[in-house]
């Protein structure tokens, strides 16, 4: 049988709005849940492993934000979805699609290890789903495979390393060793540590490393002892830091060379560390003791809502749901107004409990680098070692 006019009007207005529909991807009803229904937030991040205090710390510091916010991203009720990324960059690739395409997230936060990062990144990348980086440093992420719909949140390996080397030999330590864990967050804090030691005039006498996540420092510290550098610099991070300070104490090196690293050594391991991590000095772009209201108040909450102490980490996920509520709010929940949403990420300020920051044209925080050291189980702020520093971005270009 024959339409009738007013049905087959019908018809072609349907079908204009699924084909419509369907370039973005989505038929009417699907689209219709992905603007109204929850917003679907995945969390990557590692629960398990040497990692697993920092995954904790992220995700606390995620959910305080948007708590405090009102629980809503641009109006959207909230449903979490998580996967513990075991720190294991092999299945980084698989357990970034868990959430893309099974949970069918609307914005991917994730993660801590670079290794892992760099199979999110290839995901964010093929799929167009919002990455958010609340940790891994890893260069390329916003150098040159740096992504509109990629941001970082946190730091690029080698900011927080750029300034330490100057802060040594301040001291009066120009003969180094630098050790780290061999992969790419290490390689690439050594980057910053070399750049800034060696043009403040130092001299880098040896290299040494061991694969992630091993903890076995007794050659290693042996081999210092025998090289008598004036100061060692490192990466570590996670529970392995403070296995590393209790070890070097314990080799009778601490009070004969001193230790100086990336932040991350003291950062959430003070209380498992003890005297170890007394008076270890290094850089990193926060500090418990920042004495502003802001950072006041953050504390504060952060320890009365998971009865402990927060860390860099915890700082960096509070940062990531303070943009993702700013980025949700410019588009009214629609995550999939980019053009809209990425501008509104890409020219915030973030008010951060570290200090404000912006963010740079590669979407990596341009942010101030204090100096720090170990004091009765604190990391007290003594200087700032960079002022807003960015990252280089090198070979990155949009779009
Ligand atoms: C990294 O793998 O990028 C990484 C891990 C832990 C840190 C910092 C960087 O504390």
């Amino acid at each position: 049988m024959n339409s009738t006019p007013t049905t087959r009007r019908l018809v072609l207005t349907r079908s204009a709005a699924v084909i419509g529909a369907a370039s973005t991807g989505l038929l009417l009803p699907e689209l219709a849940k992905a603007q109204s229904g929850k917003l679907r937030v995945g969390l990557m991040l590692p629960y398990t492993g040497t990692f697993a205090q920092l995954g904790v710390a992220i995700e606390n510091g995620v959910r305080l934000a948007i708590n405090e916010q009102g629980g809503k991203l641009g109006g959207r009720e909230i449903e979490y979805f998580k996967v513990d990324d075991e720190s294991e960059p092999a299945k980084g690739i698989e357990n970034a699609n868990k959430l893309v395409q099974r949970d069918k997230v609307d914005v991917l936060i994730g993660t801590v290890h670079s290794g892992v990062q760099m199979g999110i990144h290839k995901v964010a990348r093929d799929s167009g789903v919002l990455s958010l980086i609340p940790n891994a440093g890893v260069h390329m992420a916003t150098r040159a495979q740096c992504a509109p719909n990629v941001f970082r949140t946190s730091f690029s390996n080698s900011q927080p390393t750029r300034a330490l080397g100057a802060a040594m030999v301040a001291k009066g330590h120009k003969r180094a060793v630098w050790i780290t864990w061999k992969y790419a967050a290490g390689d690439e804090a050594f980057e910053g540590f070399k750049e800034g030691y060696l043009a403040a005039g130092g001299t880098i006498i040896k290299e040494l490393g061991l694969p992630f996540p091993n903890v076995e420092f007794q050659a290693l510290l042996t081999e210092i002892a025998a090289l008598k550098p004036d100061a060692v610099a490192c990466f570590f991070a996670g529970g392995a830091s403070a296995k590393f300070m209790i070890d070097y104490a314990a080799a009778g090196l601490k009070d004969k060379i001193p230790l100086y690293g990336s932040g991350f050594l003291t950062e959430g391991m003070l209380d498992a560390a003890g005297p170890a991590a007394e008076g270890v000095m290094t850089t990193l772009h926060y500090g418990d003791s920042i004495e502003t209201p802001r950072n006041k108040a953050f504390r504060l909450a952060y320890a009365k809502t998971f009865k402990m102490q927060p860390d860099v980490y915890a700082v960096q996920g509070y940062d990531t749901g303070l943009l993702l509520v700013h980025g949700a709010n410019a588009v009214k929940g629609d995550l999939n107004n980019k053009a809209v949403l990425y501008k509104a990420m890409e020219t915030v300020t973030i008010d951060s409990p570290r200090g404000k920051w912006t963010m740079s044209k590669s979407h990596n925080p341009i942010q101030d680098i204090y100096l720090r050291v170990v004091q009765n189980k604190e990391n007290k702020v003594i200087g700032v070692a960079a002022k807003a520093l960015a990252d280089s971005g090198a070979g990155c270009k949009m779009g």
